[in-house]
């Protein structure tokens, strides 16, 4: 049985953020701390699944006791933990911690796939005073995930599309390095893109006319190496960054492009009347204007949520906040 008004802590260690959240019924976050080690990755281009788990754990404890003074007095129900799908010796951390957490309070632990919990974005952000209803299409795009899911309660779902290939925010940090960027590569390939002409190199769109709602991005990336390699070493050394700022909004344009194409296909066979984004790459200001362009070209009467940029990305909030559902007495 559903127990309501639960408050629960949760856990989110599974790629490059350490994260505590403590959220009450499901929506309401009480206290949440989160420290990214993204500067420690970014000296090697991308994360190093060790070096993760390391410095999880010297974070975790650090941060863990932050956030206990923050929380001192409230109740906890349960624990939360991001344990599905993500770096195995980064995951192990936050599980060890969790386990040791619970039993320690004598609560349930309560596992959580962090893919799925990254819909919960718009459940916990409270500038959404109106949540989706049942049943949603939820857009899943990540730096492991791209997925079109139908949501018909929050444990019920299917995946009705994703990824042959790469994954939206990998081949982001792909093209990236590519073009000599930092990792992670979305945000830098978002900020370099406002100064680049979107429709200067015409790539393909993947999978324009498969009928499925799958989605590709391997061969995009390719074509982005090839015509970088064949192309820079002619670009005078003063427009190089003219040139690097094309090539980037240009594939983010195909990229996006490709992603409403396949939400359109979506909507359509499921008659969805909201689409509800979450991962890393919803962050994207460009890819919620492109989403939202493309329903004005097309006519497609779809609500759009899409949660403030800090409930994208991993964070322990959505994992309590999703572990409410799943939560039994
Ligand atoms: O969900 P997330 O924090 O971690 C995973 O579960 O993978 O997503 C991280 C991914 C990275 O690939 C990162 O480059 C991408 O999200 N990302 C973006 C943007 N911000 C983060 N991709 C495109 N545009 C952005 N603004
Ligand atoms: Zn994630």
């Amino acid at each position: 049985m559903i127990k309501l008004h639960m408050t629960i802590l949760g856990i989110e260690t599974t790629c490059d953020e350490t994260s505590f959240a403590l959220v009450e019924n499901g929506t309401k976050i009480i206290a949440e701390v989160t420290m990214s080690q993204i500067a420690k990755h970014a000296q090697y281009g991308g994360v190093v699944p060790e070096l993760g788990a390391r410095e999880h754990i010297k974070n975790i404890e650090q941060l863990g006791t932050n956030f206990f003074k923050a929380i001192e007095g409230y109740p906890i129900d349960a624990v939360a933990v991001a344990a599905k799908v993500g770096l195995p010796p980064a995951v192990q951390v936050g599980e060890s911690y969790a386990a040791a957490l619970a039993k320690a309070k004598n609560v349930p632990l309560i596992p959580i796939n962090h893919v799925v919990a990254h819909v919960w974005g718009v459940w916990v952000d409270n500038s959404f005073t109106e949540k989706p209803n049942f049943p949603f299409l939820g857009l899943i795009v990540s730096g492991g995930h791209t997925q079109l899911v139908t949501f018909s309660s929050p444990t019920q779902f299917d995946i009705i599309g994703e990824t042959l290939d790469d994954a939206i925010g990998e081949a982001f940090d792909k093209v990236a390095s590519i073009l000599g960027l930092p990792y992670p590569g979305g945000p830098e390939i978002e900020r370099i893109s406002e100064t680049g002409d979107s429709h200067a190199v015409p790539f393909t769109i993947p999978l324009e006319h498969d009928d499925t709602m799958n989605f590709s991005f391997a061969g995009l990336k390719t074509a982005v190496r090839t015509y970088v390699e064949k192309e820079l070493p002619n670009q005078h050394e003063t427009y190089k960054k003219y040139f690097i700022a094309d090539v980037a909004a240009s594939f983010q344009r195909v990229a996006f492009t490709h992603i409403a194409q396949k939400v359109e296909k979506a909507i359509k066979e499921t008659g969805a009347t909201q689409l509800v984004v979450g991962g890393g790459v919803a962050s994207s200001q460009r890819l919620t204007d492109i989403l939202f362009s493309y329903f004005e070209e097309k006519g497609i009467k779809c609500e759009l949520f899409v949660p403030n940029r800090k409930y994208c990305t991993d964070n322990a909030s959505v994992i309590a906040g999703y572990a409410s559902n799943l939560a039994t007495e």
